[in-house]
């Protein structure tokens, strides 16, 4: 395929949870967000008619919505295109790929889960994996809240041998299968749909946490994610950088590189 297979996005607001299935065409489905009381289905063609048939009329008041956006503004206002980030070459899976010299390739289906490397907080993440490995081989890594994957592909990338990756969306999860398989790296990444704050205390030299602001914190409150030898922090805004830092001085963590872009910052911080 060469052709991007996403131009417009169907997004169907509907009550509580809904299971699909027949005789529901799930061709052009691509997953399922909960959010609160609600499930977005996501869909790359125009779907009402059948989901108000598929929910009943008895149930018909389930059906709140559906709204259609174009693809390129789900990602910024971005077309989908290969591009050159911190030594990796992202190349989306419908792109004819000419990785530079030198560069990583990641081939990646973002579909609609976060991680296209579009976004400040990936892109700074990616910039400070790149950092990192020139500093340290790290093999073991744990990516919190790894959305499509994008980061544990990268840290894969540089030579890490095995990859703890959680996501507590079942889409990202299935989105980030996808692209663990389309670059291969089966063997080395294991996806688990959770809580991140389950899985901080896997054993790690390295641990990416690209969630917000809340999430770090809670994570930094943690006494079992205080013993990997490596830390990159991000989807921190404005003042939240602070909080953090202040955080960390009551901890055997030393920031070493503070990012910033757009009102974003992302921490590489090391284990004293
Ligand atoms: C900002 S995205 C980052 C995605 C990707 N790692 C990147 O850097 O582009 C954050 C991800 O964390 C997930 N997430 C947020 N809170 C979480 C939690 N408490 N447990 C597990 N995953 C969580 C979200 O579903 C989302 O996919």
């Amino acid at each position: 395929m060469t052709t991007c297979p996403y131009q417009y996005l169907f997004i169907y607001e509907i009550a509580g949870e809904i299971t699909l299935g027949p005789p529901l065409d799930l061709k052009n489905y691509l997953g399922c967000w909960r959010e609160g009381e609600c499930s977005y289905l996501f869909f790359t063609c125009k779907m009402d008619l059948a989901l108000k048939a598929f929910i009943g009329e008895d149930q018909s008041e389930r059906y709140l919505s559906e709204t259609v956006i174009n693809y390129e503004d789900w990602e910024a206002g971005y077309p989908l295109k290969p591009r050159s980030i911190a030594g990796f070459y992202l190349c989306p899976t419908w792109e004819p790929c000419e990785t530079p010299p030198g560069e990583h390739l990641i081939w990646i289906d973002p579909g609609v889960a976060f991680g296209s490397g579009y976004h400040p907080t990936t892109k700074m993440c990616l910039e400070l994996i790149n950092e990192v490995y020139k500093r340290e081989y790290l093999p073991r890594v744990l990516d919190l809240g790894t959305g499509t994957g994008i980061l544990a592909l990268a840290c894969v990338a540089r030579g890490a041998a095995q990859v703890l990756a959680v996501d507590h969306n079942n889409l990202a999860i299935g989105t980030a299968i996808k692209n663990v398989q389309y670059n291969r790296q089966e063997h080395c990444i294991t996806l688990i749909c959770d809580d991140v704050l389950k899985y901080c205390g896997t054993p790690a030299d390295l641990a990416l946490a690209n969630i917000y602001y809340g999430a770090v914190r809670d994570l930094l409150d943690q006494d079992s994610f205080l013993d990997k030898k490596w830390y990159i922090l991000s989807g921190l805004m404005g003042t939240e950088v602070d909080k953090v830092l202040t955080q960390m001085k009551t901890m055997p963590l030393e920031p070493e590189i503070i990012l910033d872009d757009n009102f974003w910052f992302a921490v590489l911080a090391r284990h004293l």
